[in-house]
C-alpha cells in the first residue's frame, strides 16, 4: 500500500491509473477506523482495479464546540487496518494543504443540507461536501462508496453528484453492527460504560418500528411513537429528533407510501456523544 500525503502527487498518480486504464474505488473516511470503513473497501475493490482510502479529520465539517480536537487520531493503527484490508493507496493530506490561506470556496446542497442533523449542525453539509467535491476532483474515482449509517450524508452528496453533473458513481455500503445491534461509529469511543450498555436500544427502538411496518402500519407518528417508548426506558441519552423521512427529499412522511428513511440522532447524558442511527422501510437507500 502506497502512503500518499500531497494532493498533487495523489493527482498525479490518478491521472496516471487512470492513462492506463485502471479504474480507481474511493472511501473517504476520517480515520479510526473499524469493520464499518473496511467493508467500504471490500464494495470499492470488487468493482475497481484500484482503491484509494483517504483519511483526512476534515475541520470544515465541525462547528464551534464540536469534537473535532478530540477527534481520535490514530493513523498508524488505520494504515495497518487498510493495508490489511487490502487498500492500495491511503492518502492522507494536511488540513493545510486541503485549506490553504484564503480559501473561499464552498458548496452548499440547499434545503436537503438543513433537515435532520443539518438542523443543530448548520454548516456541517457544507464542510462535507466541500472536502468530497474536492476529494472527487483530486482521486478522480469512477466509484466512490459511502456507509448507509450516514443516511442524510449518502442523500446530500448524491444530490451533489447529480446537481453538478459530476461522473464518479455514489454506492453505499449497509450499516455494520456489533453484536447486540450498535452501529459501528468511530465516536463510540467515547461512550462511558453505562451508556455503552444501553446504546443498543437506540437500533432495538428502530429494529421495532420496522417490525410495526412490516405488519402494516404506515403512519410515520405511530412508528415515531413506538420508537420513543424504547428511549424512554435509558437514563443514558436523549433523542435529538426521531423522524420518518422521504429517502430523496428528507421531507418528513405522515404516511408511508413506497420507501422511507426512519433516522435518529440521540445525545448521550454523560460524556455528550452524538450518536445517530437509520433504518430504511421498503427497500434500500
Ligand atoms: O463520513 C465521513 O467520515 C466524513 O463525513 C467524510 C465523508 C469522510 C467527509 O469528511
Amino acid at each position: 500500500m502506497k502512503i500518499v500525503n500531497s494532493p498533487v502527487e495523489m493527482k498525479n498518480l490518478s491521472i496516471t491509473l487512470q492513462r492506463s486504464g485502471k479504474t480507481i474505488g474511493f472511501v473517504p473516511t476520517m480515520g479510526a477506523l473499524h469493520q464499518g470503513h473496511l467493508s467500504l473497501l471490500n464494495i470499492a475493490a470488487k468493482s475497481t482495479d484500484a482503491t484509494v482510502m483517504s483519511i483526512f479529520v476534515n475541520p470544515s465539517q465541525f462547528g464551534p464546540g464540536e469534537d473535532y480536537d478530540k477527534y481520535p487520531r490514530t493513523f498508524e493503527l488505520d494504515s495497518k487496518k487498510a493495508q490489511d484490508a487490502g487498500c492500495d493507496i491511503l492518502f492522507a493530506p494536511t488540513a493545510q494543504d486541503m485549506y490553504p490561506p484564503n480559501y473561499s470556496s464552498y458548496v452548499d446542497v440547499a434545503k436537503l443540507d438543513t433537515k435532520l442533523c443539518g438542523a443543530t449542525r448548520p454548516d456541517h453539509f457544507r464542510g462535507v461536501c466541500t472536502v468530497v467535491l474536492k476529494f472527487f476532483n483530486i482521486v478522480n474515482p469512477q466509484i466512490a462508496v459511502f456507509g448507509q449509517k450516514d443516511a442524510q450524508q449518502l442523500i446530500v452528496l448524491r444530490r451533489m453528484v447529480s446537481d453538478f453533473n459530476l461522473s464518479v458513481s455514489v454506492e453505499s455500503g449497509p450499516v455494520i453492527r456489533e453484536k447486540d445491534g450498535l452501529a459501528m461509529s468511530s465516536r463510540n469511543k467515547y461512550l462511558t460504560p453505562h451508556e455503552r450498555r444501553d446504546a443498543p436500544l437506540i437500533y432495538k427502538g428502530l429494529k421495532g418500528a420496522k417490525e410495526l411496518f412490516d405488519s402494516g402500519e404506515r403512519d410515520g407518528d405511530k412508528l415515531i411513537e413506538m420508537i420513543k417508548t424504547h428511549y424512554k426506558s435509558s437514563a443514558m441519552f436523549t433523542p435529538e429528533y426521531i423522524e420518518v423521512v422521504d429517502i430523496v427529499t428528507l421531507e418528513p412522511l405522515k404516511e408511508i407510501k413506497d420507501k422511507a428513511l426512519i433516522a435518529v440522532a440521540c445525545k448521550t447524558s454523560e460524556s455528550k456523544t452524538r450518536l445517530i442511527d437509520n433504518i430504511v422501510l421498503g427497500g434500500e437507500l
